[in-house]
C-alpha cells in the first residue's frame, strides 16, 4: 500500500494470514500472473454482459480488452468476469422479467469479490439498467461503457433504423404493400455492424442516460460500435477507473437527485424511450431516491425536444455522432441542467460540455427553435390510470393526441394474436385498442406488447395509427399513439380490468388525462366482480418475481432491492 492511501477493499481478501488469503495468491499465479502483475495494485473488475445470445453485446469482449489495456497503463490489475446477459430478441417471455435478476448478479458479483473498482460493459436494452442498478447497490467505484450504436442500415436508397423500420415495413407487409421477397431482402441488411439498435430506442436512450447521469464518459451515447473511437473510449475508461478508486468516487456520489433530474431533462430533449422512465426510477430507488411519474411530467413540460431522431424524427445515432454527439445536445439545454453535477471524468457536467458544438442543425435543433417546445414523453393520469400512464407524444399522430373512441378489448397477448386479423372483428379506425393482463404481474414481466398490431382489415384500408393502450411496455424503437405503463395494472386491480368492449375512452394528452367514461360507481362494481388472476408460477424465480415486483410507476424493481428494502417488505404480497 502506498503511504497515505486508505486501505483498498481488495486488501481484505489478499492481505490476510488465513489459508484463503494464501490460496487467492495461488489462484492468480495459476492464471499465469506474477506478483509484479498484481501486488499492491487496485483490482479492477470488468463486469461483462457479453453473450452470443445477445447480438448487440457480442463485441464486448473486444471492448473488455481495450479496458484492460487502460487499466494496465494506469497501474491497476484488471480481472474480467461474466454476468447474465439479456438479449431482446431471444429471451422469453421478456427480458424485463430478468432485469432484476441480472441486477442481483451484478450487485452480488461485485460485493462478493475482491474488487476495488468496476467497469460495466453492456449495450442491449435491459443490460445497461441492470448494470447500473447492481452497481448502485454495491456502491463500489464504477464507470459504465456501453457497446455503441450500430452503423446506419440502408435498403433501396433509404436509410433504415433497427428496429423502427422493421416495424414499419412489417405493417406494410401485412397491408400487402411489399412482398415476402422484399421482407427477406430487408432482413439481410437491417443490422449491418456490431452494436445496439441505432434509433433512439431503449438501448440508445439508456446509453445517453448513463452519460447524462455522469456515470458514463462523454461520447458513450453515440460513438458507433464499429468506430475505432469506441475502443479508445473503453481504453480511457480503463485508465480512469484506477484514479476513481484512489478518489473513492462511488456511484452514490454521482447518482444524486440533481443527476437524475439532468437525465430526465435529457430524456425529454432527445425524445427517449418510455422504458427509461421505469429504469431510471429503479436505479434511483436503489439509492433511496424517489422519482414519481409526475416529476417526469413536470420536467417534460419545460424541456424542449431538440433531437430529430427516429422513431420520433428522421435521423439515426450515427448522424447524432457526426452532429456533435450527446455532449452537444447537453450543451444546448445546459440552462436547464445542474452543470455542477460531478461525473466520472473528475470534472463537472458543465466542464465536460463546455467545448461541445453542434455541427448539423438538422439533427440537433436549438432550444429556441426545437422540434417541440415540450419533451418527448407525457405522463397521463385519470380514472383509467390513477397511478399514471405514459405516452411518447413525439412519435404519436398529432391528430390522435386528443381523441375519444370505443374500447376494443383484448384480454391477453394471445387474444390479440388470435383475433386482431379476424375479418369479423368489430373495429373501426376511431376505436381504441385496449390490452390488459400485460403488466409486471399479469403478463408476467411487462413485455413490450404495447405496440398492438393494427387490424389487417384497417391496414388494408390505409389506416396506419390508432390509439392503443395497455399495462404493457413498448419497445423504444416503436412509434404511434400508444399509451403504456397504465398503473396499477389490471392484474393488480387497476381500473383497466373494468373496461368493457364498447365503453368510451378519452385520451387528452394536452390535458395529461386518460379516462374511462364510465360512472365511478360502475367501475368499482365491475372491479369487485373481477376474480384475481391465477398465479403464473408455483416455484422458482418467476414465483419470486410476481410476489415482489413493484408496479411500473415504482420502477418494477423488487421491493426488497430498493434502498431500505427490508423495511418495505410489509408490502410483500405473501403477507
Ligand atoms: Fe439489443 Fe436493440 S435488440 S439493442
Amino acid at each position: 500500500m502506498q503511504a497515505g492511501r486508505a486501505e483498498r477493499r481488495s486488501q481484505a481478501w489478499f492481505d490476510t494470514p488465513e489459508l484463503y488469503g494464501w490460496l487467492r495468491h495461488a489462484a492468480l499465479k495459476a492464471q499465469g500472473f506474477t506478483e509484479d502483475a498484481y501486488l499492491g495494485k487496485p483490482v479492477i473488475g470488468i463486469c461483462n454482459s457479453w453473450s452470443e445470445l445477445t447480438h448487440c453485446n457480442v463485441h464486448l469482449r473486444g471492448l473488455a480488452a481495450a479496458v484492460k489495456r487502460g487499466v494496465w497503463q494506469a497501474g491497476g490489475f484488471p480481472l474480467e468476469f461474466p454476468v447474465m446477459s439479456l438479449g431482446e430478441y431471444n429471451m422469453r417471455p421478456t427480458t424485463m422479467l430478468y432485469r432484476n435478476l441480472m441486477s442481483m448478479d451484478v450487485e452480488e458479483s461485485i460485493r462478493a469479490n475482491p474488487l476495488d473498482g468496476v467497469v460495466l460493459l453492456g449495450g442491449c436494452d435491459k443490460t445497461t439498467p441492470a448494470l447500473l442498478m447492481g452497481a448502485a447497490s454495491a456502491d463500489v467505484p464504477a464507470i459504465l461503457v456501453t457497446g455503441g450504436p450500430q452503423l446506419k442500415a440502408a435498403w433501396r436508397g433509404e436509410e433504415l433504423g433497427s428496429c423502427t423500420d422493421c416495424r414499419r415495413y412489417r405493417q406494410e407487409l401485412r397491408a400487402g404493400r411489399i412482398t415476402e421477397q422484399d421482407w427477406a431482402d430487408l432482413q439481410d441488411g437491417i443490422i449491418r455492424s456490431p452494436g445496439h439498435c441505432m434509433v433512439m430506442g431503449t438501448a440508445s436512450t439508456m446509453a445517453a442516460m448513463g452519460e447524462s447521469l455522469g456515470i458514463a464518459p462523454p461520447g458513450n451515447a453515440d460513438v458507433p460500435a464499429a468506430d475505432s473511437r469506441r475502443a479508445r473510449l473503453a481504453e480511457s475508461a480503463g485508465r480512469r477507473i484506477v484514479d476513481m478508486v484512489d478518489e473513492d468516487l462511488r456511484p452514490s456520489a454521482l447518482l444524486t437527485v440533481n443527476a437524475f433530474e439532468n437525465a430526465i431533462r435529457t430524456l425529454h430533449a432527445i425524445g427517449g424511450s418510455t422504458n427509461a422512465v421505469i429504469h431510471l426510477t429503479a436505479i434511483a430507488g436503489r439509492l433511496g431516491i424517489d422519482l414519481p411519474p409526475d416529476r417526469f411530467g413536470e420536467l417534460s413540460d419545460t424541456t424542449p425536444l431538440i433531437l430529430d431522431m427516429k422513431p420520433s424524427g428522421r435521423f439515426l445515432m450515427e448522424d447524432l455522432f457526426n452532429a456533435g454527439g450527446l455532449q452537444a445536445v447537453l450543451r444546448e439545454i445546459s440552462h436547464l441542467l445542474y452543470e455542477e453535477a460531478p461525473t466520472v471524468t473528475g470534472r463537472s457536467l458543465g466542464q465536460n460540455i463546455a467545448a461541445a458544438r453542434v455541427h448539423d442543425r438538422e439533427v440537433v435543433r436549438t432550444a429556441r427553435q426545437p422540434m417541440d417546445p415540450q419533451g418527448g414523453l407525457a405522463v397521463l393520469r385519470g380514472s383509467l390510470a390513477p397511478d399514471g400512464a405514459l405516452i411518447r407524444q413525439s412519435s404519436a399522430s398529432p391528430e390522435l393526441l386528443t381523441h375519444s373512441g370505443r374500447a376494443v378489448v383484448f384480454e391477453s397477448h394471445d387474444d390479440v394474436e388470435e383475433r386482431v386479423d379476424d375479418p369479423g372483428l368489430d373495429v373501426r379506425p376511431d376505436d381504441v385498442l385496449v390490452l390488459r393482463n400485460a403488466g409486471p404481474i399479469g403478463a408476467p414481466g411487462m413485455p413490450e406488447w404495447g405496440f398492438l398490431p393494427l387490424p389487417k382489415k384497417l391496414l388494408e384500408r390505409g389506416v396506419r395509427d390508432m390509439v392503443r393502450l395497455s399495462d404493457a411496455r413498448m419497445s423504444g424503437t416503436a412509434f404511434g399513439t400508444v399509451v403504456v405503463h397504465v398503473a396499477p395494472e389490471s392484474a393488480a386491480g387497476g381500473p383497466l380490468a373494468a373496461v368493457r368492449g364498447g365503453d368510451m375512452i378519452r385520451l387528452d394528452v394536452p390535458a395529461r388525462r386518460l379516462d374511462l367514461l364510465v360512472d365511478r360507481g360502475e367501475i368499482r362494481r365491475r372491479l369487485s366482480e373481477t376474480p384475481p388472476p391465477s398465479p403464473h408460477y408455483e416455484r422458482g424465480y418467476g414465483w419470486m418475481f410476481t410476489r415482489h415486483v413493484l408496479q411500473a410507476n415504482e420502477g418494477c424493481d423488487f421491493n426488497f432491492l430498493r434502498a431500505g428494502g427490508a423495511a418495505e417488505l410489509s408490502g410483500d404480497r405473501s403477507t
